[in-house]
């Protein structure tokens, strides 16, 4: 048996820099992962440039049962913590938009970052490996693994969500809390894509690819002003995969398809000095012409000339392109969805260390926990603040 002072599982963003800090502070930490390579879904984020935190991370942005609960982590280690480690490994970095930072070269910097805070603190990883048992004892945890017994005082779950099970995601950090007694909350996908009816799928499919500027409203009133995307699925695009965190099944979206302009006015004006003009090509200077164009097969623009244009039908039509109410038929699920709301009750954590109130030397960081962050570094900014509250605690 094989002992250590901490083992963490999941070599994930907050396994990873919870056992670099554990490490650095003069523990024996063993970190545990069933993949091949440590921090996949790191190496896979922001398109390979890793959105890795986000300048206006605070707790307003942030989903959880709790929302009090990441408040004390997050004020803890910050966004500008991390923007300070990342600058003493000189990896350049640049805002894309929203405060939204990501690396200019490669993702795989921030994984090459931890891998190297983790050999500062002498961290010993070992991947590809499966757990067939955790048990709680008098001395704290063992655990079997392929590669025989490992235990410790102190055990960090890292695990992770259900989203992208191709890159390890997996429901042993549920399983496991609901193991120890804690309550595991309802899991459903989120940052994810919407999937169409037909035949509003067939009618917009031949959309595909085209991308606009929205203003996003959902049921509970939540608004997101970000752009939109129509997929051969349904409906894509960062206001897309923010507002489905707020969704749920049933409900509609209602979807203002020119926020930075009010086409009452456009048409207005334009009617001033063009009357023939037709209306699809009067549209077209605020909209895709190619989704004006399938706006009209819709018969939601009516085939007219400006000045046959009467005021019920501008109205009626500027009410829809203002105020578009959809109903998804639902989402594309884990398969592509970037986070997993729901998850370890946080209830039954403290916020100041992550610990289990109910087992001594049990920890639940990152993803795994009931704290959802919005699109563009929060969730990574999450793992680490999480990660560094337990670190502190260990
Ligand atoms: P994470 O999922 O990173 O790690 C969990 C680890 O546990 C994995 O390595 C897994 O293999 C391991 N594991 C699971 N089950 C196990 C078991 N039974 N035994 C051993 N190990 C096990 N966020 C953001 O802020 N900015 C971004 O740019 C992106 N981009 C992005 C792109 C894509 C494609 C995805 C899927 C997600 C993002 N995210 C993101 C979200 C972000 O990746 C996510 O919130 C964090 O990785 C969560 O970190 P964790 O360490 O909690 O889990």
């Amino acid at each position: 048996m094989q002992k250590f002072d901490v083992i963490i599982i999941g070599a994930g963003a907050a396994g990873l820099f919870c056992a670099a800090q554990a490490g650095q502070k003069g523990l024996r930490v063993l970190l545990l992962d069933n993949g091949k390579k440590a921090g996949r879904k790191i190496l896979m984020s922001g398109g390979g440039r890793c959105n890795f935190t986000n300048l206006h991370a605070q707790p307003g942005a942030y989903l959880s049962a709790n929302p009090h609960f990441c408040k004390s982590a997050l004020a803890r280690y910050t966004q500008w913590d991390f923007i300070d480690l990342v600058n003493r490994y000189q990896i350049p970095w640049h805002e894309k938009t929203l405060g939204q930072l990501f690396c200019d070269d490669s993702a795989q910097q921030i994984v090459d970052l931890l891998l190297s805070e983790c050999a500062t603190g002498q961290v010993t990883l070992r991947l590809r490996s499966e757990i067939s048992a955790v048990a709680k004892t008098a001395g704290g945890f063992e655990l079997t693994l392929n590669g025989g017994q490992v235990c410790a005082p102190q055990l960090v779950v890292a695990c992770g969500g259900l989203s992208m099970p191709g890159l390890g995601a997996s429901p042993f950090g549920y399983r496991l809390a609901e193991q120890f007694g804690l309550n595991v909350l309802p899991t459903r996908a989120a940052l994810v894509p919407f999937t169409l009816h037909k035949p509003l799928l067939e009618q917009l499919q031949t959309l595909s690819g085209v991308s606009l500027p929205s203003r996003l409203t959902a049921e509970d009133g939540t608004v997101f002003n970000e752009a939109l995307l129509f997929t051969h699925r349904g409906l894509s695009g960062p206001a897309i995969l923010q507002l489905s965190s707020y969704w749920q099944p049933g409900e509609h979206i209602s979807i203002d398809l020119c926020p930075q302009l009010s086409l009452d006015e456009l048409i207005d004006s334009e009617r001033l000095t063009q009357r023939n003009l037709s209306l699809k090509n009067c549209l077209a200077k605020a909209l895709p012409r190619r989704l004006v164009e399938v706006l009209q097969q819709l018969e939601i623009v009516p085939d007219v000339s400006l000045k046959q244009l009467n005021s019920k039908q501008q109205a009626a039509l500027t009410e829809t392109l203002h105020q578009w109410r959809i109903q998804p038929n639902g989402t594309e699920g884990y398969r592509t969805a970037e986070v997993t709301l729901g998850g370890v009750d946080t209830r039954g954590l403290s916020s100041k260390t992550m610990e289990a109130i109910s087992v001594p030397g049990l920890y639940f960081i990152g993803e795994v926990v009931d704290v959802t962050g919005w699109l563009g570094g929060y969730n990574f900014q999450w793992a680490w603040s999480s990660a560094w509250a337990c670190a502190q605690a260990l």
